[in-house]
């Protein structure tokens, strides 16, 4: 008896292996260390998995989204955001690849504001200007991680900003939730605290190409973006102040065309921007989340929507890429080889009274939310 059942118990064992286990399930929240920053502190990539195959991959240095892998076809799927295989891309020069920007995002004019009547200095860190938060903004700092597993995961990232820290006032906590839901859409929920008066203008600087990173330029997607007027710019990309109608000029996109249809057109804003490097004026008006853009890749391929909170979005059609980073699968990243719709309130609002207001006080909460939303 006994050697018997030494014998068939064992089968039995794997009989069942066998049939209800051919595939363990993928855990939908993993993650793995990515290196250290140049002040020695580890970085972890944290990996959210959605049950349609749709994969999104958060760096705690930045914030950065590294990659977001959508399915295509049978076993594969595509990479649609641009970024680099390893933290020491992204700890050299790059144009914001997949960064959360604070504490304010686009510009400021000529690095200051006056907020109580009090005069702050910021970092000029572009053409006298300052952008996306100064020398070491938001963008290049490491993040406090915590992961709330559940049906559709989420990261929620946090990060304290010293009282003066770049120049701008008041301890500032921030946290940003990653949220990969089963209808393929990347959530992002921006929370902030402040213990002094100051201003804050939080976004993500991801740029995508819907034929897949490194897979040429953007200039065969159409897009559409629901604003009737934009922020005209001067040449240091600071708002006049108008908010222009975008009717009759190359900005309109009210209804869907190519990137790349109006880009060459001799007008004084295209040839500001180098291309498309402005502020929208959203028709929601900002406040409750609406849809603020539709990209379509060349020939149709899959769609990304773009919904927010926020009253404007940039559109950035990549014009200062350049091909000098060497991106994700040796890929080069030539001008326009990704977009950026970096929704956020408008730039310069800080020096512009009639802007809607960007400050934050003691006692108030910051929220915010943007939804990249991808169809097939
Ligand atoms: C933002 C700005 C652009 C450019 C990029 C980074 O989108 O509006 O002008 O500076 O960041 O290269």
């Amino acid at each position: 008896m006994r050697p018997q059942h030494l014998v068939v118990l064992p089968l039995l064992a794997l009989a069942a292996c066998s049939t209800t286990e051919t595939k363990p399930p993928t855990a939908n929240l993993t993650k793995e260390p990515f290196g250290k920053s140049k002040t020695g502190e580890l970085v972890e990539r944290y990996t959210l998995r959605n049950s349609k195959g749709m994969e999104v991959a958060i760096l705690t240095y930045g914030g950065i989204v590294q990659a977001i892998r959508l399915p295509n076809g049978p076993g594969k799927t595509i990479d649609v955001v641009l970024g680099f295989d390893t933290l020491d891309g992204y700890l050299g020069e790059h144009p914001y690849f997949g960064a959360l920007i604070g504490r304010y995002g686009n510009r400021i004019g000529n690095a200051k504001f006056t907020l109580n009547g009090k005069e702050y200095k910021l970092a000029a860190n572009n053409n006298g200007h300052s952008l996306h938060g100064g020398l070491k903004g938001f963008d290049k700092v490491v993040w406090a991680p915590k992961e709330i597993p559940g049906e559709e995961p989420a990261l929620e990232l946090t990060y304290t900003s010293k009282d003066g820290e770049e120049g701008y006032p008041g301890d500032l906590t921030t946290t940003v939730r990653y949220t990969l839901t089963n209808a393929n859409e990347l959530k992002l929920e921006y929370n902030a605290t402040t213990d002094k008066d100051t201003v804050l203008n939080l976004t993500n600087h991801t740029y995508f190409n819907l034929a897949g990173a490194g897979e040429g330029d953007i200039l065969g997607h159409s897009i559409q973006i629901l604003a009737d007027r934009f922020t005209p710019v001067d040449k240091g990309l600071i708002p006049t102040g108008e908010l222009k109608p975008v009717a009759g000029t190359p900005f309109d996109f009210t209804e869907p065309k190519p990137i790349g249809s109006r880009i060459m057109q001799d007008d004084p804003q295209m040839v500001n921007g180098k291309g498309y490097d402005h502020n929208y004026v959203l028709n929601s008006g900002g406040g409750a989340l609406a849809l603020a853009a539709r990209v379509t890749g060349p020939n149709g391929v899959r769609t990304m929507e773009v919904l927010t909170t926020q009253p404007g979005v940039q559109f950035y059609s990549g014009n200062f890429l350049d091909g000098s980073n060497k991106g994700k699968g040796g890929h080069v990243y030539n001008q326009r080889y990704g977009f950026c719709l970096e929704t956020q309130h408008f730039p310069d609002s800080p020096n512009k009274p009639d802007f809607p207001s960007v400050v934050l006080k003691p006692g108030e909460k910051y929220q915010s939310t943007t939804v990249y939303r991808f169809l097939q």
